[in-house]
């Protein structure tokens, strides 16, 4: 990538219309809600009506823009703050450092730019560290970086905790469905994939013809995402309209992959989106992807099917490396298992 005054090269500038066709707009109050998922832990002692609310809060979340912002998820933000911090330092490394942890040709582990899979492939104005975080036993340490000294414990940290906000989430997702406990969960198994990818975005000179990351969904079962506690950029397509998902330092950005919306029978979204480039300010964010056990059958949950809702997708097995195959033949792995 080069520096902030220069021309992007070729390979970065997005000759779509997805610039000018489609109107971007602040968001509208409760178009990407917030909501407070302490009600939901189990030793909330909030009155059934409110939490009966924010139960419904999440069910319209999902089902509209697959999108929230998660305030009340328990995780420090001292815990946070260092997350992030630890990012800056590792991307602020002297490249031969950063190199040390480089991903190898079809891997999926380690630091890099966009692997090539043809092309006409456009760019994202990004590097990116991917590290498989749970289940322990997966995980290949010499991708960990050891400088920051404290990268590895504080990732670790972060897993845990984030761990236990994801079963609170499970759990929420199901009893706004009126689901059986373990509808969702069970689908993702004791052992789930946990992979943390840190993004790094350096300033770009062309944010009207460059994108951080083009448009996507993610594979995942469900993100969660630590924006830059300053630097906006995400971007959610929601009612035809991108929407820009505000900046609020503490709150975990929860999106949906395309995973849940298989499972959920296409109830829950899994939104596309994107993030812009701006001309003076680096951003980092940490995104976090909770995927099924690949060996495990996934496919949408029994009471979600019947006369009016009739099955849309077919049970799929390891669909994250489904999708990346589909993604490299440029098909959309959803509408590959829509029956
Ligand atoms: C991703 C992603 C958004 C962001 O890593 O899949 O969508 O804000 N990241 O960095
Ligand atoms: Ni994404």
């Amino acid at each position: 990538m080069s520096i902030n005054s220069e021309e992007p090269p070729q390979e970065y500038i997005v000759k779509d219309c997805s610039f000018g066709s489609i109107v971007s707009s602040d968001p509208s109050p409760g178009s990407i809600p917030i909501i407070d998922i302490s009600i939901f832990s189990l030793s909330s002692s909030h009155d059934p009506k409110e939490v009966e609310n924010e139960l419904e809060k999440l069910r319209s979340a999902l089902s509209s823009g697959g999108c929230f912002q998660a305030i009340g998820h328990g995780i420090l933000s001292s815990l946070l703050d260092k997350l992030r911090e630890v990012a800056k330092q590792f991307f602020a490394l002297p490249a031969e450092e950063k190199h040390k942890y480089s991903r190898a040709v079809n891997e999926v582990e380690g630091y890099g730019q966009d692997g090539l899979v043809s092309e006409e492939q456009i760019l994202d104005w990004s590097s990116r560290l991917s590290l498989k975080v749970f289940p322990e036993d997966q995980k290949k340490l010499n991708f960990w970086p050891e400088n920051p000294s404290d990268f590895r414990d504080i990732l670790h940290e972060y897993v845990v905790k984030l761990k236990g906000v994801m079963d609170i989430l499970f759990k929420a997702m199901e009893k706004s469905l009126n689901l059986v406990e373990g509808s969702f969960s069970s689908q993702f198994g004791d052992n789930s994939l946990i992979k943390a990818r840190f993004n790094f975005y350096p300033p770009c000179s062309r944010p009207d013809m460059v994108l951080g990351v083009k448009a996507h969904s993610d594979r995942s079962g469900t993100t969660v995402l630590l924006q830059d506690d300053e630097v906006g950029g995400l971007q959610i397509f929601k009612d035809d309209k991108w929407i820009n998902v505000p900046v609020i330092p503490h709150a975990l950005v929860v999106n949906l992959g395309d995973q849940m919306q298989i499972m959920s029978n296409g109830i829950f979204k899994s939104p596309l989106h994107r993030v812009l480039t701006n001309t003076d300010k680096l951003r980092i964010s940490v995104a976090t992807f909770n995927t099924p056990e690949p060996d495990k059958e996934i496919g949408p949950v029994e009471q979600l099917i019947d006369e009016k809702r009739t099955r849309l997708y077919r049970n799929v097995k390891n669909f994250a490396a489904f999708n990346y195959e589909c993604f490299q033949k440029g098909k959309v792995a959803l509408e590959e298992v829509k029956i």
